[in-house]
Parts: structure tokens; sequence; C-alpha cells
């Protein structure tokens, strides 16, 4: 049994926020933030107005509309976030609630943060290439900036991160297979160099007002660690992947990695010996949207002619945990 990307859509805020609108809110220039990252504006909500789960629906019905399909077609949902509207229960089920017509289908939340939707993609082909689900809805959703500390206490993150949404509707087939294989890894020795400590269940109460007055509510991340890992685990990944399905890599039309930063993604560019054209890139228009951020990348490479039906495409990620992986796509 194949699987075919029948349909694809993202939605982002309508709230743009530009590294000058940052530099009022903290100690931070346009510049430090563009030569750092490559990011120059995101979207956010606007706190209260949209939850996680109200992008993912947005995401999700230009996915099926794209497919020609409808929630009423839909016998599975994996919603991919870090960042649910409430802790119990997960987005996937309110993205079941909303979507009108949605029969009562399994829904299932994935956290594996940046790399929720390389997991996601792996875990809906394997469901339908078992032949026991047909049509599923695969979510990559966040909404980071409510959770960050937008102060100069919490520049190093609060600069990166972005919210939106993207979704793919797979279905089986019998004739293609656009999802061909995938890699998936973790190392959960390094959980803490990008994590959010609180609140735990380490603790009575999970956390308390001093907690909160120290702000360690908030995620951390260790910059330099996360950069040097996640610039050598993505080509490696990719190489692993390649070799595991005899692809040459001057085979690939476009690799499409989790946009996590500018220097990343040159850095995966440079080792793999590939052309800046080959490694799409629209951080600067968003910022690190997580989960979200490679569907978003797949529809804006697509709108620019960037690969074609019947290429071979590469998604990569690398995000807390840690976990990274990669999937091998002809589109
Ligand atoms: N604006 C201005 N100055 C800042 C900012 C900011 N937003 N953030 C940090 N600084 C300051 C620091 O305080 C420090 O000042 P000091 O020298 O006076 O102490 C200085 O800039 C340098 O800080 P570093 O953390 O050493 O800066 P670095 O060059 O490492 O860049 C960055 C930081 C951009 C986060 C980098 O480490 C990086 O790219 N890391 C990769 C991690 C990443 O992209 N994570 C995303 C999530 S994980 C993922 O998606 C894979």
């Amino acid at each position: 049994m194949g699987v075919k990307i029948a349909g694809y859509g993202y939605y982002v805020p309508e709230r743009v926020v530009t590294n000058h609108d940052l530099e009022k809110i903290m100690d931070t220039s346009d510049e430090w933030i563009i030569e750092r990252t490559g990011i120059s504006e995101r979207h956010h909500v606007i706190p209260g107005e949209m939850g996680t789960s109200d992008l993912a629906v947005k995401a999700a019905e230009k996915a099926l509309e794209k497919a020609g399909l409808t929630a009423a077609d839909l016998d599975m949902i994996i919603a991919a976030t870090l960042s649910p509207d409430h802790e119990i229960p997960g987005i996937g089920v309110l993205v079941q609630n909303k979507l009108t017509g949605c029969p009562t289908i399994p829904a299932f939340d994935i956290r594996q943060q940046c790399s929720g939707f390389v997991y996601g993609l792996e875990m809906a082909s394997v469901f339908i290439k078992s032949g026991k689900f047909k049509t599923i809805l695969l979510i990559g959703a966040e909404i980071q900036s409510v959770g960050l500390n937008m102060t100069t206490e919490g520049r190093d993150l609060a600069v990166l991160f972005g919210d939106g949404a993207g979704a793919f509707v797979l279905t089986d087939s019998q004739e293609d297979c656009d999802v061909v294989d995938s890699v998936l890894h973790s190392e959960g020795e390094f959980y803490q160099a990008l994590w959010k400590e609180l609140p735990t269940m380490l603790k009575q109460g999970r956390m308390d007002v001093e907690d909160i007055l120290n702000g360690r509510q908030y995620p951390t991340m260790n910059g330099r660690f996360v950069f040097k890992f996640a610039s050598t685990r993505m080509p490696e990944v990719i190489l692993e992947l390649l070799e595991k399905t005899g692809i040459t890599k001057d085979k690939v039309a476009q690799i499409i990695p989790h946009q996590a930063n500018l220097r990343i993604t040159q850095m995966v560019a440079k080792r793999l010996e590939l052309g800046f054209d080959k490694v799409f890139s629209n951080i600067e228009k968003y910022g690190n949207t997580t989960a979200a951020s490679i569907p978003i990348a797949f529809c804006e490479a697509l709108e620019q002619n960037r690969f074609k039906r019947g290429d071979y495409i590469v998604f990569v990620s690398f995000g807390s945990g840690f976990t990274w992986g990669a999937n091998l796509i002809k589109f």
C-alpha cells in the first residue's frame, strides 16, 4: 500500500511582529537577530484570541480542501505540538471536535517538539501502509509566543520563535507512494539542553509562586550546544536516509529542513556540499514555528516551484529531546 500526500495547507496568525517591534520591549536589535538567526519577522497570536487547536483547524481545512475531501472522510488525526491549548487533553481531540462533520475517529497528540512533523509523518505512513487506516490528517501546530519570556532576560529564545500550523492529508494509494521511507532518532541524555522545567510532576502542586517569580516556567536553551548538535545530526540523518533508500543526493530536488535558524540550514547545505538553492529556507518571515515549520516550508517551496510532482524531496528535523529524523518523499 502506498501513501499519497493528497492535500496540504498552512495557516499563520495575522499579527506580524518584526525585529523592530521586539526592540521596543527588550534589549535586542534587528541587526543582532538577522545576523545570528536570519529572522526578520514572525507571526504571533493575540493572546486569548486563538488557541493552537484553532491554528491547526485552519491549516487542516485548507489541506482537506486541497485533497478534495471533507472531515467526514478522515479516519485518524495525528497532531504534533509542544504547545497544546491545555495540558489535558491534547489538541487532537479539540481538532476532532472543531472540524465540521468529523467522525469519532482516533486522535493522537505526539510531542517530539521540532521533530514532531517528521515523526508524525512516519507514524501516519506506517498506519496507512499497514492497510488499517486510509485517510489521516497530520498536523504540526504551535503557539510559542504566549509561553516565552518576552523581556531582555528571555531574549535568546524570545526572538527565535513564531506561531503557526501546517497540515497534510495522507491517503492510501495503489499507484503512488509519496512517503518512501524515514529514519528517526532520539538521545534523551541531553533533554535539559532545550527544555521547560516547570510545571513538573516532581513537585507537589507542580510549581509555586516563587518559581513563577524566578521565571522557571519559561523554556531555556543552551544555544551553542543545540547549534552544534543540530548542524551535525541533520546532515548525518539525511545521509543515513539516502543510504538506506539507495537514492543519491543529486537525485533530491529539494531538502526542506525544520526552520530552526538560517545558520543551521546553511550548515546543512555546506556539510552536504549542496548549493543553497537546494535547501529551502523561509525562516526570515516566520521564525522557528517548531512542529509547524516543515509543512509551512513545504507549501511555500511548492508555491515557489522549488520542486514538482515526481521529484524526490527530503524533510529533516532536529529538536528538543534531543530528537531528530528525516523523511524521503517522492512527491
Ligand atoms: N539580542 C541581543 N543580544 C542577545 C540576544 C538577543 N536576542 N540573545 C542573546 N544575546 C546576547 C547574549 O546575552 C550574549 O551577550 P554577552 O556576550 O554579553 O553575554 C551574546 O548575545 C552572545 O550570546 P550567545 O548565546 O553566545 O550567542 P550565539 O552566538 O550563540 O547566538 C543563538 C545565540 C542564535 C541562539 C545561537 O546559539 C543559535 O543559533 N543556537 C541554535 C539554537 C536554535 O536555533 N534553537 C532553536 C530551537 S531548537 C531547534 O529548533 C533545533
